[in-house]
């Protein structure tokens, strides 16, 4: 393809670290498509005949069904999926397949594919993130009511409910699939017709093969189009910041299906045995998409890292941006999957939730706000006087609920019998009914919202 000057062939080991058809060929579908659009380009305005145009398109579909069938040979020599569709393409049209590239060149090309690549991801993702959202959906509605033990520090903090704690995930997936959807909206330009970097001398219509491919609009400005690669990596920033949500949700079900806090049991078909402990059942759906959360986010760092310090404009260090991206997409997608299916099927023992939520003095801020409201204590005066009846209560060895009311008189002689009423943990849940707490009436209007908004 660009042999001329050149009187030996490459070094082998050069041939190694250049080709990049093992990894690039996934672009396939998407540089076909971009070849077949610029055809159709260069005829419209005559740079080709309609017979050449349509020659060379019938050839790129040739050339893509073979690959759809796997029929395709794909060749290292041939360096990538660029060169190895042309070549294919002179092999069945002749040479008339060399007028394909006039004004175009594969920095351009290239960019292209991986736009669209990406693009085609990012829509992929976002179905993925509904499928997920709705499950969290369906679980929070089932568990409104249910109560677990809310935790900062992972220290028993207040009772909350299991719906409320899934629904505050459903709020970090509507912001993935807002920065996915705002993505897509940044990105969709289209960098062909910037040619090498400087544009092109031909007449040819970027307006036009950046519609028929789908763009809102071509890239303005030719030498940003084939160097940058903001897409790319805002991808892989979108991913990561994904999967470090669904490593902290994967977190929780791995505390949550433990032995000693016995919430949740994950189903057989997310868990494994142990080769030597019978009673083993082990979360490891859960624990490889915490653990796969790692190779998400070195993939962002990566093509950062390549990036950098890059002058102006396409530099072969940019080969590098694939296959952090591909490689994201796939761990990314699986791990989305996996999650959908762990959060659709666990089940869970209420009564065990209930238990541990009870524990803890769960409820003493219920009782301090009991003072301020029927004393009308100063609220630092409520918290004193309270962390005084949790010492007398962790003395005598039982909970607040459980503290004789004598005991808590001599601490406030003015407290009465009525305190009890918000002491349980389900006077405590109730009472939380400020917007955005975790009461069963707001949690229930939070899941109709998103209802209204992500459907059934
Ligand atoms: N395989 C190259 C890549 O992935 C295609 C572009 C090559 N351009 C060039 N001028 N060598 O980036």
């Amino acid at each position: 393809m660009w042999g001329g000057q050149f009187a030996v062939g490459m070094a082998d080991t050069m041939q190694r670290i250049n080709a990049s058809i093992g990894f690039d060929q996934k672009m396939y579908s998407q540089d076909i498509a971009g070849s077949i659009a610029h055809a159709a380009m260069l005829a419209k305005v005559g740079i080709l005949t309609t017979q050449e145009s349509e020659t060379i398109i019938a050839g790129l579909r040739v050339v893509l069904q073979e690959m759809e069938l796997g029929m395709f040979e794909f060749k290292v020599e041939l360096e990538d999926i660029h060169m190895n569709v042309e070549s294919r393409l002179s092999e069945l049209i002749g040479d008339i397949s060399g007028k394909l590239h006039t004004a175009r060149s594969r920095n351009d090309q290239v960019a292209l594919d991986f736009r669209m690549f990406v693009r085609d991801a990012l829509f992929a993702m976002n179905q993925e993130l509904t499928s997920l959202l709705l499950a969290l959906l369906q679980r929070a509605e089932e568990f409104a009511d249910t109560i677990i033990p809310g935790f900062t520090h992972l220290q028993t903090a207040q009772p909350v409910t299991l719906g409320h704690h899934l629904m505050a995930y459903l709020e970090m997936v509507i912001r993935d699939k807002g920065r996915i959807e705002s993505l897509l909206t940044r990105m969709n330009e289209c960098p062909l017709g910037a040619a090498a970097l400087a544009g092109t001398s031909f007449p040819i219509d970027r307006h036009l093969t950046a519609e028929l491919l789908g763009f809102d609009h071509p890239c303005r400005n030719s030498l940003d189009a084939v160097s940058d690669r903001d897409f790319a990596l805002e991808f892989l920033s979108t991913a990561s910041i994904c999967s470090m949500h669904l490593s902290r949700l994967a977190e929780e079900l791995v505390n949550w299906s433990s032995t000693p806090w016995g919430f949740i049991r994950l189903s057989d078909m997310f868990s494994t045995g142990s080769s030597i402990m019978p009673q083993k059942r082990n979360p490891d759906a859960a624990e490889l998409v915490r653990g796969k959360m790692g190779r998400i986010a070195g993939g962002w760092t990566s093509l950062l890292m390549t990036m950098k310090g890059l002058p102006l404009t396409y530099n072969k260090d940019m080969q590098e941006d694939k296959e952090p991206v591909f490689e994201a997409y796939e761990q990314w997608r699986i791990c989305v999957q996996v999650m959908t299916g762990m959060v659709g099927d666990f089940t869970v023992n209420a009564p065990r939730m209930r238990e541990v939520a009870a524990q803890g003095y769960a409820t003493a801020t219920d009782l301090a706000d009991w003072l301020v409201r029927t004393l009308q204590l100063p609220f630092r005066q409520a918290h004193h006087v309270t962390a005084r009846i949790v010492k007398a209560a962790n003395e005598a060895g039982c909970e607040l609920v459980d503290l004789p009311l004598a005991l808590m008189q001599e601490v406030e002689p003015r407290i009465t019998q009525e305190v009890y009423g918000v002491l349980t943990v389900e006077a405590s849940v109730a009472s939380r009914q400020s917007f955005g707490g975790t009461s069963p009436v707001r949690v229930r209007e939070a899941i109709a919202a998103a209802r209204a908004t992500y459907g059934p």
